[in-house]
């Protein structure tokens, strides 16, 4: 019966664990099939928990249940806690848990086959070439993404500057870590060492390679950390899938190799729509949160009261709402919502245009206008919209700046040129929703709240949605 179950029943059952995992992916690229993606990988991964529980009949329950227990309750008060404006570094702090526990499996496996028994001869000879090799890759990959998430998390909290910190010689510094870290892991992979010099060498590599993912992350500023979260989820796969090569266990192969591509397409995606390179990410030291733009460099701005945008939106055939940040702190969604209904029923035809890093993670604005039942075939992505723009009588952008600032089309000198922006300005009128003229994330001047045809609404987003839907009302 033991026979038929290991050798028949556990493959089928992590067989279909990794095709889950794969449909679940698959329904988490539309925001439609999203909520059936993720509950599909979730069964996947109890699917895989059970197999490996049942796989593995002598390990002492006690701790696992314990680890469940304490695991998923964290889970549970985090995923009802946390705001959607904190899941970033939610986020940012799950990876690098995955990343520690792929370091802890790994150093575990090294522990218990050679340190512990002092077995004769090197990590190599007793686990083999692969294993060895797969448990160092498995620490040093597990390590970085560990630590460099932890700087993410306290960066994106606040907890930390999101200023990037540039120390001096650094790439140099770097380079002579990851040379100690690779140095630390072949011996402790290949010598003869004995047990001590296994675990010294071991515990070397994971020291340095916790050092290298700090020193890999201060350098990157707030702006950018989305993209390095994405990139470290990414890691935090391939760590998983080199300890699934340890382990020989191919459901974990198969996901972490899963995470790891998945990750590095989005970071791929996000680079591409902020049009930098992922070395210009990590190396040049951009992305400062918050920067000197402040409201003494505007000169011909037009500011108005809900009432002035009600008129302007009398008149109006067609409507282009714009949500960006803002939108996410104010929790404004269901009154952009309303106000949109409200337009559609005087027979204004009313769209949504969404930017590809609008928000502070992929997909956020998405997320949250389905949370506020907006039809799906109302979002209109960047390409589409674009060319629509100049059709559109008004554009309203509800805390949306760096995603519609002209300045990337129009002055190469700007830190964001190049990259693809809302083309809003060339809409009939332009609303502009936020509460002041500070600067979006990227920190600079938008020359768009200059603009003739631009107005001014300055307040909390959801509070002159609702003055726009009362005035609205009495048109
Ligand atoms: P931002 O350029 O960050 O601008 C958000 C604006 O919202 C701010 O100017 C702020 O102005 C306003 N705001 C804040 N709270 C508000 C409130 N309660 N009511 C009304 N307005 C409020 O946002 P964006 O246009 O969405 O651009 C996103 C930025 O994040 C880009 O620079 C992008 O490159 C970066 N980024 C995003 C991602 C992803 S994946 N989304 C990844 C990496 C980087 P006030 O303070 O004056 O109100």
């Amino acid at each position: 019966m033991s026979q038929l179950v290991e050798s028949v029943l556990v493959p089928i059952f992590y067989l279909l664990s990794a095709v889950l995992f794969i449909f679940g992916l698959k329904g988490l690229t539309r925001v439609r099939t999203a909520q059936r993606g993720n509950a599909l990988a979730a069964l996947a991964m109890l699917i895989a928990v059970v197999t490996t529980l049942v796989d593995l009949g002598l390990v002492d329950y006690r701790w696992i249940i314990a680890g469940l227990v304490i695991g998923g309750l964290i889970g549970t008060v985090a995923a009802v806690k946390v705001e959607m404006t904190g899941m970033p570094e939610m986020v940012a702090l799950f990876n690098g848990f995955g990343g520690g526990a792929s370091t802890l499996v790994a150093c575990s496996i090294v522990w218990l086959n050679v340190i512990e028994p002092a077995a004769a001869g090197s990590t190599a000879s007793i686990l083999g070439p692969d294993a060895a090799i797969t448990a160092f890759l498995s620490m040093l990959i597990g390590a970085v993404t560990f630590s460099g998430s932890l700087i993410a998390f306290l960066k994106l909290s606040g907890r930390m500057g999101g200023q990037p910190t540039l120390i001096p010689g650094r790439h140099l510094v770097n380079g002579l870590f990851a040379v100690a870290a690779i140095a630390a892991g072949l011996y402790m992979a290949f010598a003869i060492g004995g047990p001590s010099g296994v675990a010294t060498a071991a515990l070397v590599l994971v020291a340095v390679s916790l050092v290298l993912g700090v020193l890999l992350v201060i350098p990157v500023g707030g702006a950018d950390m989305p993209v390095i979260i994405s990139f470290l989820n990414s890691l935090s796969g391939l760590a998983a899938s080199m300890t699934g090569f340890v382990l020989s266990n191919n459901l974990l192969i198969i996901s972490g190799a899963l995470v790891g591509a998945s990750g590095l397409i989005l970071t791929q995606i996000m680079c591409v729509a902020m049009n930098r390179t992922l070395a210009n990410v990590f190396f040049s030291g951009f992305g400062q949160e918050g920067g000197a733009a402040d409201s003494r460099e505007y000169s011909n701005v037009r500011s108005c009261g809900a009432e002035e945008a009600a008129m302007v939106l009398e008149s109006a055939e067609s409507v282009v709402i714009v949500p960006g940040y803002g939108l996410a702190v104010a929790q404004a969604q269901h009154t952009a919502r309303e106000l949109a209904d409200l337009l559609e029923k005087r027979g204004t035809k009313v769209t949504y245009a969404i930017h590809p890093v609008a928000g502070r993670m992929p997909g956020h604005m998405n997320v949250l206008l389905a949370e506020a039942d907006v039809p799906y075939d109302k979002l209109i992505e960047m390409d589409a919209a674009n060319p629509e723009f100049k059709l559109t009588s008004a554009v309203i952008l509800v805390g949306a700046n760096d995603v519609v600032n002209p300045a990337a089309e129009m002055d190469p000198q700007s830190p964001i040129a190049g990259m693809p922006v809302l083309k809003v300005w060339e809409a009939g009128t332009v609303m502009v929703i936020k509460r002041s003229l500070s600067p979006g994330f990227a920190g600079i001047k938008n020359p768009l709240f200059e603009n003739d045809n631009t107005m001014m609404i300055f307040g909390d987003g959801k509070k002159v949605l609702q003055d726009m839907v009362a005035e609205v009302k009495q048109l």
